[in-house]
């Protein structure tokens, strides 16, 4: 079965902007109930768990037609919610490189990215997520996606994943989500999304 992640920091480690409770919910609530949801479902199909999540989208033709949206969505509720976690950091570093020097290419800068970031999940209608992706030619698209969808559903690696879904902010905001932004978008951390963009460009063989 796949196992969940855990997480390098408290649930407390962000209460200037997010409470204890919230975060604890999000994660116990939400995120470890998509874990057991998917675990069930490919439990059902006999499934070996010879292979990570991510490649679920890529052999889902696998599975009986009936059940693929429903894989596919758990397996979303499992990416998305991991990505995200990771995503946020209490600790606070310099952007590192190659991951600055293209945001600053691509959006002017960092605060120009994270300004780009703001305005497109604030915009997002309903749930789903921001992601800052990467396509097969290593550029950088930032992107809303519905629900539970995925980049992987589009070719696309994704390298952070911001958590729209009401759920994330709204004991804190109610439904405030620019409040949740301006707070929450000071805490991502880069360098875990460089770590995943160099793994990309790696996988890309460019470095
Ligand atoms: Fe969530």
């Amino acid at each position: 079965m796949y196992q969940p992640i855990q997480l390098s920091y408290d649930f407390s480690s962000f209460t200037s902007a997010l409470s204890e409770r919230t975060l604890k919910n999000h994660y116990e609530g939400h995120y470890l109930r998509y874990v057991n949801q998917l675990n069930q479902l490919l439990i059902s199909q006999n499934f070996s768990f010879n292979y990570e999540p991510s490649l679920l989208y890529r052999n889902i033709d696998a599975f009986p037609i009936a059940i693929r949206d429903g894989i596919l969505f758990q397996t979303g509720g499992v990416l998305n919610h991991e990505l995200y976690f990771q995503s946020i950091t209490p600790t606070k570093i310099e952007v590192p490189e190659p991951l600055k020097s293209k945001l600053t290419e691509k959006y002017g800068g960092i605060g120009e990215f994270e300004d780009r970031l703001f305005s497109l999940a604030a915009e997002l209608p309903g749930s789903g997520y921001t992601f800052l992706a990467v396509n097969n030619n290593n550029d950088l698209i930032l992107l809303n996606l519905a629900n539970q969808d995925s980049p992987y559903m589009y070719g696309m690696i994704p390298i952070l994943a911001f958590d729209v879904w009401e759920h994330s902010y709204y004991l804190d905001y109610l439904n405030h989500r620019a409040g949740y932004l301006e707070k929450m978008i000071p805490f991502l951390n880069y360098q875990h999304m460089n770590r995943l963009y160099e793994q990309v460009l790696k996988k890309h063989k460019t470095i």
